[in-house]
């Protein structure tokens, strides 16, 4: 399975990817750069992406928690999601995803 990720700076990346894991995790993981500061804790919003919206149909709704940290991100769209609260499954081979603004791990609006 794999994830498409096109990252802050408009470049698309292609990464393998297995079920169960965060879709963070796999991002983070293949070293993209994501400060995912909380480390999958749903309390920093740094992890914040954008879902094609051919995808957005396929993902478990947000929960309040989510919504919360996504209600104080920086940039936040009709598909915006913390990629740390998703989970890779068969559903999401080729989800494709844009890494948000802020996430950079050496942007300091991203706090
Ligand atoms: S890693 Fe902090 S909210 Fe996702």
């Amino acid at each position: 399975m794999q994830i498409h990720v096109t990252d802050q700076k408009g470049i698309r990346h292609s990464l393998e990817a297995l079920e169960g894991f965060r879709l963070m995790e796999i991002i983070r993981d293949w070293g993209l750069d994501v400060k995912a500061e909380c480390g999958g804790a749903c309390a920093c919003a740094t992890c914040h992406v954008y879902v094609e919206p051919d995808w957005t149909g396929k993902l478990y709704e947000a929960q309040d928690e989510e919504i919360d940290m996504l209600d104080n991100a920086f940039a936040v769209e009709d598909n915006s999601r913390l990629s740390c609260q998703l989970l890779m499954s068969e559903d999401l081979d080729g989800i494709e995803l844009t890494l948000a603004p802020g996430t950079q791990k050496d942007d300091a609006a991203a706090a």
